[in-house]
């Protein structure tokens, strides 16, 4: 294990009817006017947008709203964010919804105080050094925003779809965690997001690093319960059981907590960002198409850490060829993802021709010659695995 520092400071607010707690947990950390963001429509149509009102009504506190947050979420909206904000003299942010609502409320957060371009924070030209404080309530277990400090946002000028981390000063100061709320889900939605989260989980088990059992463990058996879960989910959307539990794995796949000690990789996730960018499909879906061709890719170059995935994630039967155990698994994992409504490849995800040229160029424009760190990807490298995601 490599030396670390986790800190994780956000209260979780887990349960049945916990959305009745958003007044006073804002008033618990000192907001007295909050920006509420919300996304396309689903928070009004589910009433919760307008039962949240009514509690930060009778928490005394007052509330300007942003809505109209898209999937996919970019620059404009946070411009406007942060006009209204500084307009309005806000001093919290209340994003309702999942992790586009919550990124775009962090990008305002950050962008309020900031006298630059907020777009600064993205591109690296400046490490924002205070934001508003925010707290989320979650609609959707996925992008696991809800507890960690990242946020990412597209830049219309140039389809640039890039991340910005902090590890201390964008984490919400709380997170309400309903599962009930999300019953509304499309099943793709639930599918996209239960890929998600595994995706993030598996950026961080794919490790050189030595002496991880703790680490391996915790992501090997959090994969295990999304899994089943994912099944009983699918059979019963309104099952409390199987939607609690995905909704605290959505947060322990995201927060750091199943990555500590170990150099995470990451490139899986660079991959799909180009491919949402330039086509707006949703993120999870993506990721369904690349992670399946990165370990094929990787079957072939680096097998170690993969035949691991595969025994004990899969349960496929250990033998001493590893790219065979390797592929087992990932067929394994393809079977999965068709079961649960994702695509695994460009044209089930509806790109019967994917513009690999132009992917491979934005890839390396904006993450690097070599990305990632379990096998650092050149440009053949990401264009083989673009390749086999088109087969
Ligand atoms: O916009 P509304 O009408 O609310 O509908 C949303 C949206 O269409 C809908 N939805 C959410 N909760 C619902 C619901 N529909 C019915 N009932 C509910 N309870 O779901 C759709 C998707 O919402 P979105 O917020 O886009 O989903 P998700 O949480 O997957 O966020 C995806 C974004 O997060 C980024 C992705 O790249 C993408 O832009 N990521 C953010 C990360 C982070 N901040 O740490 C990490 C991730 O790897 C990811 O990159
Ligand atoms: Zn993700």
């Amino acid at each position: 294990m490599n030396n670390f520092t986790f800190y994780s400071p956000t209260e979780f607010v887990f349960g049945k009817d916990t959305e009745k707690k958003t007044g006073e947990l804002v008033k618990k950390y000192h907001g007295t006017k909050t920006l509420i963001v919300y996304g396309g429509g689903s928070v009004i149509r589910s009433g919760l947008l307008q039962r949240v009102k009514a509690m930060l009504d009778e928490a005394g506190i007052a509330y300007v709203e942003l809505g109209g947050i898209q999937p996919n979420p970019t620059d404009p909206k946070v411009y406007e964010g942060i006009e209204l904000g500084r307009r309005e003299q806000v001093d919290f942010l209340l994003p309702i919804g999942g992790g586009s609502v919550i990124d775009t409320a962090k990008a305002i957060a950050a962008g309020i105080p900031y006298e630059g371009d907020f777009w600064d924070f993205y591109i690296g030209h400046a490490v924002p050094q205070k934001a508003l404080r925010l707290g989320v309530v979650l609609t959707i277990p996925a992008a696991g925003s809800e507890g960690s400090g990242n946020s990412v946002i597209t830049k219309l000028d140039g389809l640039k779809k890039l991340s910005l981390r902090t590890p201390e000063l964008l984490r919400p100061a709380f997170a309400v965690m309903n599962p009930e709320l999300t019953y509304t889900l499309p099943a793709w939605q639930t599918a996209c997001g239960i890929t998600d989260m595994m995706a993030h989980i598996m950026e961080r088990y794919f490790t050189n690093t030595e002496d991880t059992e703790v680490p391996d463990r915790m992501c090997e058996g959090t994969l295990k319960a999304i899994i089943h879960e994912a099944t009983r989910v699918m059979k019963e959307p309104s099952g409390y059981g199987a939607r609690a539990n995905l909704m605290w794995a959505g947060m322990v796949a995201h927060n750091g907590t199943c990555g500590v000690g170990c150099e995470e990789d990451w490139s899986s996730h660079f991959l799909e960002h180009e491919i949402s960018a330039l086509y707006n499909v949703s993120h999870g879906a993506g990721l369904a198409v690349i992670f399946p061709a990165w370990l094929t890719y990787m079957a072939d170059h680096h097998a170690k850490k993969v035949a691991q995935y595969a025994a004990r994630v899969w349960d496929v039967p250990e033998r001493d060829d590893l790219k065979a155990m390797s592929l087992e698994g990932i067929g394994r994992l393809k079977d999965f993802l068709h079961s649960i409504g994702m695509p695994v490849t460009f044209k089930e995800l509806g790109i019967p021709n994917p513009d690999i040229d132009l992917l491979v160029k934005k890839f390396h424009e904006n993450k690097g010659e070599r990305v990632g760190n379990y096998f650092p990807l050149d440009s053949k490298a990401s264009r083989e695995i673009y390749e086999i995601a088109n087969q």
